[in-house]
């Protein structure tokens, strides 16, 4: 099943609820949250105050994307502030195994993400804990970046790998997601969009959720 996950980063945070509720009346099924630390990433975001405050304006699950260098500690407030899905960095995180188990102890649906650079690989030894993994086709830290084409050879191998090993990990991506390059993530196997300026950035949020829902879906029927 295509879903859609704008990353309120590119909202406007002076009006947030009203773009979230926009997008989400576009077709949105959660929002992305990007949370930043300025130490994993050079830019710095926002964390769990956002997070409570957009709890209580929408009802759709909240992905939180954490681009930080310690998530541990964090990982119980982003919870008690209405995370539903809360993903950590394979490169950030010394001890994964155990930050994942942390993430599902307190309810929610934890996933991986790798960056560009980050082999596939490096995932085996966790798939079968994760509840989505998040293939960055940019380098984190901003949004309105092109999309890297080399995850795409990544999600496929994703698809393989979870096929041969009949699991049911979620495969999303994020970053360049566009009605340019929508079609071919679907095609390769990513079932959860997220786009941030694509969505936020200009015109009408909601139709413009619509279109790259409705262009990912129609990519879908096309996929061998
Ligand atoms: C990048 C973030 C993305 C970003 C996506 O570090 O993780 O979620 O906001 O933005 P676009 O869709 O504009 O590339
Ligand atoms: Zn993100």
């Amino acid at each position: 099943m295509i879903e859609l996950a704008p990353s309120i980063l590119s909202a406007d945070f002076a009006h947030l609820a009203d773009a979230a509720q926009a997008a989400i009346q576009g077709g949105a099924a959660l929002l992305h949250v990007d949370v930043m630390d300025g130490h994993f990433v050079p830019n710095i975001t926002l964390g769990p105050p956002v997070v409570k405050s957009l709890r209580k304006a929408v009802k759709v699950p909240l992905d939180c994307h954490l681009m930080v260098e310690n998530a541990d500690p964090f990982i119980p407030e982003f919870a008690e502030a209405g995370a539903d899905w809360i993903s950590v960095h394979q490169e950030a995180c010394v001890h994964l195994d155990r930050t994942l188990h942390l993430i599902a102890s307190h309810g929610c649906k934890p996933g991986v993400v790798i960056n560009p650079a980050t082999p596939v690989e490096t995932l085996t030894e966790v798939l079968d804990l994760v509840h989505h993994v998040l293939v960055m086709s940019v380098n984190p830290g901003f949004g309105g970046q092109k999309f890297i084409p080399n995850a795409l050879n990544k999600i496929a191998a994703l698809a393989r790998l979870r096929a041969e090993r009949k699991l049911d990990f979620r495969i999303e991506v994020d970053g360049g997601v566009d009605l340019e390059t929508v079609g071919d993530v679907v095609k390769a196997g990513a079932e959860l969009l997220v786009a941030g300026s694509a969505v936020f950035s200009h015109g009408d949020i909601g139709a413009n959720a619509a279109k790259l829902l409705e262009t990912a879906r129609a990519a879908v029927l096309t996929r061998a």
